[in-house]
């Protein structure tokens, strides 16, 4: 498989892990770049040194490439900056604050910037402030949010952006992969379909939730706090937006869903824990290995390739 994204970052088959704070350790980024895709590190939790470690820890598990993601709200955003710059890590993606500032300290560096974005025109201000590549993320996803689906952010995206463009948001087999490439990505990235593999360093208990989950058991909680978040259901999320729709301040709200990722994905509360996920949870049956899902989604495009074709003549002979 060739696209401008599998030449730009030299992997075989242009499949993004997304970034996932507290779930994207080494075993997961490493397994990824394995199999053919890209493994990105969750590091906005980090400190520089504590990412520093993992990149390391990802190195001594492949060869491959792989990327990290980081936040520019960190309050070690310089160090973390500087340190990419000195691990010549081939790639970062971002998704909250200032694009800009993050790329003019690594592209002078050698380091490649995605920024993850929201919006068409997100996109746009991604490539005029000289990103080198651009995520496009619909509101089906899971973790932070905006408030378009990718079947409209992609499409809008792909008309006024140049740029090498992956979609994410609610993909979760081939059947989405064919979409995104109809829709103008020329990659696709996962999160929630990689939180259920054996590799993910997260707790059984959140794989499980996510296990039984229906499209409908997701809600997106935070509009309030300007940082809406995608999760499942439950005392937790159902808590919260019941704080947020009956007034309470945003210091509260703050305070009640601070650690609550950490609670759930690594301490195996899912009541009381936030289990960020998008609604392609309701497709997600197994827990295989990285190697076996990234093996059966590119081999599964043929099928669906011709089973588009297969529909395309229908409308041809009738
Ligand atoms: C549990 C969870 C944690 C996430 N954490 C991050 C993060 O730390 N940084 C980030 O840029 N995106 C984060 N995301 C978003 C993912 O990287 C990815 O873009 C998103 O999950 C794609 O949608 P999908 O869940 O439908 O596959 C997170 C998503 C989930 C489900």
């Amino acid at each position: 498989m060739k696209t401008r994204i599998t030449e730009l970052l030299g992997i075989k088959y242009p499949i993004f892990q997304g970034a996932m704070a507290w779930i994207s350790y080494a075993p997961l980024v490493a397994a990824v770049s394995e199999a053919g895709g890209l493994g990105i590190i969750g590091g906005t939790i980090m400190t520089a040194d504590m990412l520093r470690d993992e990149i390391h820890k990802v190195r001594d598990l492949t060869d491959k490439p792989f990327a990290v993601n980081i936040i520019s709200l960190s309050p070690w955003i310089n160090e973390i900056l500087e340190m990419l710059v000195e691990e010549q890590v081939l790639l970062a993606t971002y998704g909250t604050g200032n694009p800009r500032k993050i790329i003019e300290r690594l592209k002078p560096g050698g380091v490649m910037s995605f920024p993850v974005v929201p919006t068409p025109e997100t996109a746009k201000r991604a490539q005029d402030d000289g990103a080198d590549g651009v995520i496009v993320s619909g509101m089906e996803g899971g973790g932070h949010v905006g408030g378009l689906s990718t079947m409209i952010a992609v499409p809008q995206a792909r008309d006024i952006v140049d740029l090498p463009l992956v979609a994410a948001g609610g993909i979760g087999d081939s059947r989405g992969m064919v979409a995104a490439f109809a829709l103008g990505a020329e990659g696709v990235q996962m999160g929630t379909r990689f939180i259920c593999t054996e590799e993910a360093a997260c707790h059984v208990n959140a794989k499980d939730f996510i296990l039984r989950s229906g499209p409908t058991d997701t809600l997106v909680t935070g509009n309030i706090t300007g940082l809406p978040v995608r999760c499942l259901k439950n005392r937790m999320s159902l808590t919260f937006h019941e704080m947020e729709t009956t007034g309470k301040s945003k210091e509260e709200m703050a305070f009640f869903g601070g650690g609550k990722m950490k609670q759930s994905f690594q301490d195996g509360d899912i009541e009381d824990g936030s289990v960020m996920a998008g609604q392609i949870c309701g497709m997600i049956n197994d827990i295989p290995k990285v190697a076996d899902l990234m093996k059966n989604m590119v081999t599964g495009l043929g099928e669906v390739l011709e089973k588009v074709q297969g529909v395309l003549e229908l409308n041809r002979n009738n």
